[in-house]
């Protein structure tokens, strides 16, 4: 017989003790007293503009290449309307940040309706709603103008509006009106604009900053898109984490995102172009941001530019000055009273009351691209200059690593990590001895594949659950690790850059998937309790994970199983004889698309028998237990 070899027995051994488990049970004793407090801010969203999750995504706005703005010199997006020439005009600036426009030139002897439409982010969301568009003209026209939205292969009209306009060619006006739309079936709409040819035959109409927006969330102007806000909302997240990510840093030090070009009137926001290969409006910019933060209860974590680009230089020494100028004035501009030079320029866009910031991140990942030999002495200089104009602020590092030695006091520790599966499983346990002087914030997670290493298209339960097992190997740890967030947050499904993500999206009425990571990260966000409780347990972590928590007089028992068999759990609680349990469970490659919704978590209401719960832990599940 051929000898086993030591892995190989093992390995038997260990499938073996999961068998007895699985008959047997697991027993688990909830203290009641005693365990270490728990981050209360220790759920939270990470947000950069990837995956056109930003313009085209969460930000109302729905119309593309509406100011040309950034590197965009085409016409993307756009398309003529009967006899008319569209060309991109740099003669007719509206501003000095949008200086380029739509020309739109009708021939001589052209009459009837000829104009141009724009075709959103690969489509346009048509529902039932009141639509507001606008934009600026220039040229000389009196008449009528008709906005309509429509299917782009059907042609079937959901919305029309005409209006009279006075236009000049002295100077650009501005034209805005609202209209009722009917529901279309699918995402594959244009919006368009016409206008009577034979007013301008022989010349041209000059349009620029193009907008259309529905109802957005709780009415902001240039507001939110519901249909993505309330999805993200109901995760119930604690702190927002912007605005990158890689898209703050810049593919180089000139086109890092600008806190300064996004803020103000809109057509003083000249866009950039984003890390992540698309012109970004930033009609999301500084305010919105804090504006989301107020509409979604979220502490904000504002990360500013530290001398690291993705493909550099890297800017280090004396010659960061002048950036680290910049971002004292960002911090006067969003904590400054009116009585200071930036806090009155924030009052003069509406809002005078500061934001309220407390912790600053220094970069983003500076451990990466080069960014580490560098770091201690980027991160001391930005460190000192803000804590001496700053002291209540918390600084956050991007990285624990390549930092100043000894570490100054009182500073924070981001860190990130893309996972395969049995990856992110083994760090379940990687908080457990960290040192207690410096508190973490995992800035950004996700397990992105199976053990191949392949990215997932979406979220599948082996990768969800692999996450449920890190989670909880963190809220054991809150004391240490105050915050974490999954990322990336949203994904344009038409036009990404990166899976999965927790909340894919397209154009269509029922185009939000809510994954099986979603349904995780609420899960562990809405069940959090203010203590960790000691729990007592007659066997060792794996395949199933626990964590116990206590907020007042309920309990919350979170679990993961990751494995194939089902799992009986007892649950000890002294007190509570209700309870209320929550699973969310699949097979390894159960997911939720767009076209299917596999997965999602079902409750049941279970009494206690002697102070003692008795459940099962389905195969490939994650679990809350709610006891009062
Ligand atoms: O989340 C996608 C990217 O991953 C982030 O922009 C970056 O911080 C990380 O490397």
């Amino acid at each position: 017989m051929a000898r086993l070899s030591n892995s190989l027995i093992c390995g038997l051994l260990f499938a073996a003790s999961q068998l007895a488990r699985s008959v047997a049970g697991l027993d688990l004793t909830v203290s009641t007293s005693g365990g270490n407090e728990s981050s209360p801010i220790l759920y939270g969203l990470m947000f950069e503009d990837i995956n056109h999750s930003g313009d085209g995504g969460i930000h109302g706005q729905l119309l593309r290449n509406n100011g040309f703005q950034g590197p965009d010199t085409s016409l993307d997006a756009y398309a003529a309307i009967g006899n008319v020439k569209l060309s991109v005009d740099t003669q007719n600036p509206l501003t000095a940040a949008i200086p380029r426009s739509l020309k739109v030139a009708v021939p001589e002897g052209v009459s009837g309706q000829v104009g141009f439409s724009n075709a959103g982010y690969w489509g346009i969301p048509v529902n039932a709603d009141t639509y507001t568009t606008s934009f600026y003209i220039k040229g000389d026209y009196v008449g009528p103008i008709t906005v309509r939205l429509a299917g782009a292969a059907s042609g079937i009209e959901y919305a029309a509006k005409t209006i009279n306009v006075v236009s000049t060619s002295a100077k650009y006006s501005q034209v805005e009106t609202t209209f009722q739309s009917k529901q279309a079936p699918d995402g594959n709409n244009i919006w368009a604009l016409t206008f009577d040819a034979s007013k301008v035959a022989g010349r041209s109409l000059n349009f620029d900053y193009i907008q259309l927006f529905p109802p957005t969330f709780n009415g902001r102007p240039n507001g939110l898109k519901p249909a993505l806000a309330n999805v993200v909302s109901a995760l119930k997240g604690s702190f927002l984490r912007f605005p990158g990510g890689n898209n703050l840093e810049g593919m180089t030090p000139e086109t890092r995102w600008k806190w300064n070009e996004t803020i103000g009137p809109l057509t003083d926001r000249p866009g950039r172009n984003g890390t992540w290969g698309y012109p970004n409006t930033d009609a999301l910019g500084l305010n919105e941001y804090f504006l989301w933060c107020k509409d979604m209860n979220l502490k904000p974590i504002l990360v500013v530019w530290d001398g690291l680009s993705l493909d550099g230089p890297i800017i280090a020494g004396d010659a960061l000055e002048p950036y680290i100028d910049d971002v004292l004035n960002e911090l006067e501009y969003v904590l400054g009273d009116v009585t200071t030079q930036y806090g009155a320029l924030r009052a003069s866009h509406g809002f005078p009351d500061p934001w309220p910031v407390t912790h600053v991140g220094i970069g983003n990942e500076d451990h990466l691209w080069g960014g580490g030999p560098s770091y201690a002495e980027r991160f001391t200089r930005f460190h000192d200059a803000i804590k001496k104009a700053y002291p209540q602020l918390t600084i956050i590092a991007s990285t624990p690593d390549y930092l100043p030695d000894p570490k100054p006091a009182g500073i924070w520790l981001d860190w990130h990590t893309y996972d395969t599966t049995d990856e992110m499983v083994g760090r379940f346990n990687m908080f457990d001895n960290v040192d207690r002087a410096f508190p973490y914030f995992v800035g950004e997670f996700a397990c992105v594949s199976k053990n191949d290493g392949v990215h997932v298209p979406f979220p599948i339960m082996q990768t969800s659950v692999a996450e449920a097992v890190f989670m909880i190997g963190v809220e054991r740890n809150s004391d240490v690790v105050k915050m974490a967030a999954y990322a990336p947050l949203l994904e344009h499904a038409d036009g990404d850059q990166w899976t999965p993500n927790l909340i894919p999206f397209n154009n269509n009425p029922d185009g939000v998937v809510r994954t099986t990571s979603y349904y995780v990260q609420q899960l562990f966000s809405v069940n959090r309790g203010k203590t960790i409780l000691p729990v007592k347990a007659d066997g060792p972590f794996g395949p199933v994970y626990w964590v116990a928590s206590r907020a007042d007089n309920s309990f919350y028992v979170k679990f993961a199983n990751y494995g194939d068999a089902p799992q009986k759990v007892t649950v000890h609680i002294d007190g509570p004889s209700r309870a209320r349990l929550t699973t969310l469970s699949g097979g390894p490659d159960a997911t939720n698309n767009f076209s299917e919704t596999q997965v999602t978590p079902k409750s049941t209401d279970i009494n206690a028998q002697g102070g003692t719960f008795a459940i099962e832990l389905p195969a490939w599940s994650v679990a809350v237990l709610v006891a009062e």
